[in-house]
């Protein structure tokens, strides 16, 4: 029995992981990218997709925000949804990594539990997480899409950061920390993520 499933079997292929690994010429892995709203984490994950393209290398990304457009249109942002979304963003992330894919997930996965969940999925080292270390204020003084706004005046319920909580990952591979000046900008930021993964040996 796995979860609630009776009576399953898995199935093998003799065409792995690692035959799509060596068609592709890289290395299958999840860059996990956690931080508040307003954190630059869509903006990181599209420099790094970009910069990793330009060298070459298959990437998806899967950005919170987008597949609760579709997969995960059926979740809220109550405690258990957000488990729930993250959850399921780990095993599609996991599909990813298993195509050959570098897959980046993008979402504010506020739970530690959670996003260590999704690293258990993983073979060792191929889940680098990557923690958006910026600010409340920071975050709130940018606000992109006016969500601090409505959550400051109690427009939106549960909105995390304001009344809803974000457990900042206590080991992760790679914190950013974004301030004002050049060398932040999203390609610089995004060729930190990219020499790691140069530095072992994922590209
Ligand atoms: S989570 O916590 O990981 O399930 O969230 P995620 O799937 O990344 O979705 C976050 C985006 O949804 C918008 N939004 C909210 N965020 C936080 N709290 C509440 N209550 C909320 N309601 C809507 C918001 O635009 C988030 O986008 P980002 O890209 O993070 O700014």
């Amino acid at each position: 029995t796995v979860g609630n499933s009776t009576n399953i079997q898995w199935h093998k292929c003799s065409v792995e992981k690692s035959d799509r690994q060596e068609l592709l010429k890289q290395k299958g892995c999840v860059i996990w990218i956690t931080g508040l709203s307003g954190s630059g984490k869509s903006t990181l994950a599209c420099a790094l997709s970009r910069g990793l393209h330009a060298r070459g290398k298959l990437t998806y990304i899967l950005d919170g925000d987008n597949v609760r457009h579709g997969l995960n249109s059926d979740l809220s942002f109550k405690a258990e949804d957000r488990a729930e979304n993250i959850r399921r963003i780990g095993e599609v992330a996991k599909l990813f990594a298993d195509a050959g894919v570098i897959c980046i997930a993008s979402l504010i996965s506020p739970y530690r539990k959670d996003r260590d969940a999704c690293r258990a999925l993983l073979p060792k080292g191929d889940f680098v997480e990557v923690f958006m270390d910026v600010p409340l204020q920071v975050c709130e003084a940018r606000d992109p899409k006016g969500l601090y706004k409505l959550a400051r005046a109690g427009k939106i319920k549960g909105f995390t950061g304001i009344d809803d909580p974000y457990e900042p990952p206590l080991n992760s591979e790679i914190v950013l920390h974004q301030r004002e000046e050049k060398c932040d900008s999203p390609t610089h930021l995004a060729e930190v993520v990219i020499s790691y993964l140069e530095a072992k040996g994922y590209l």
